[in-house]
């Protein structure tokens, strides 16, 4: 296995390990698929009126791009109530990991979206299924959630990290030391 494919693959695990996303999370959500498929609209444009507001994350589009965006985020959220396969679901979300990362999607961008998707999310199946269902669901959506943002996230780390030592043949151990160097100057800086 290539060096890339086995630290995807640790990545996985200790993201999946973490959230413990597994195939029950999908089962349930195909169950709560005739009501949650009619959140999708609202959901789409929640996500893209918060990003095309805040000056920094609409900085990411090109003009005229939302209605492409509107149109693959929606068919995203419609693919996550019919995952039959866990690993063939994450090994997808590789690849939007990496269009991310490519636009420069910050970590902290993911984040804060991942939260307001599940606070909406939340909302509407607490109101379509009452609480103890409706969290169960809610439960469900965030564990996929948090394991998608988490791999883009350790995807981002990996890639910065591999890069910066290719092009310039430092070895990543001593990035490593770098970076824990350039954190205690940064403290100093900031918290003195
Ligand atoms: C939880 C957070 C997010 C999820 C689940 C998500 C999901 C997706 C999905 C499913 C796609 C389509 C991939 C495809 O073509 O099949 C996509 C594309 C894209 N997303 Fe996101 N996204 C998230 C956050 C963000 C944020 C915060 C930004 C910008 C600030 C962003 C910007 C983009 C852009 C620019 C593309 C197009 C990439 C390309 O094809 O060049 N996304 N996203």
């Amino acid at each position: 296995m290539s060096k890339i494919k086995q630290s995807f693959e640790d990545g996985l695990n200790t993201i999946t390990t973490l959230t413990g996303l597994t195939q029950a999370d999908f089962d349930l959500l195909r169950q709560a698929a005739p009501q949650a498929l009619q959140w999708g609209d609202d959901i789409v444009k929640m996500f893209y009126d918060t990003l095309y507001e805040h000056p920094r994350t609409a900085a990411v589009f090109e003009d005229s791009e939302r209605p492409a965006r509107e149109q693959t985020l929606a068919v995203w959220y419609q693919s996550l109530f019919e995952v039959n396969d866990v690993n063939q679901f994450l090994y997808n979300q590789a690849r939007i990991a990496l269009l991310h990362i490519r636009r420069h999607v910050h970590n902290e961008f993911m984040v804060g979206m991942a939260n307001k998707l599940r606070l909406l999310f939340s909302a509407k199946a607490v109101e379509a299924f009452g609480p103890e269902e409706g969290l169960n669901v809610s439960n469900a959506f965030s564990r996929v959630l948090d394991t998608v943002v988490g791999l883009t996230a350790e995807g981002y780390d990996v890639l910065s990290k591999s890069a910066l030592s290719r092009a310039t043949g430092v070895q990543e151990t001593v990035i490593d030391k770098f970076i824990i160097r350039a954190v205690d100057e940064v403290e100093q800086e900031l918290l003195g």
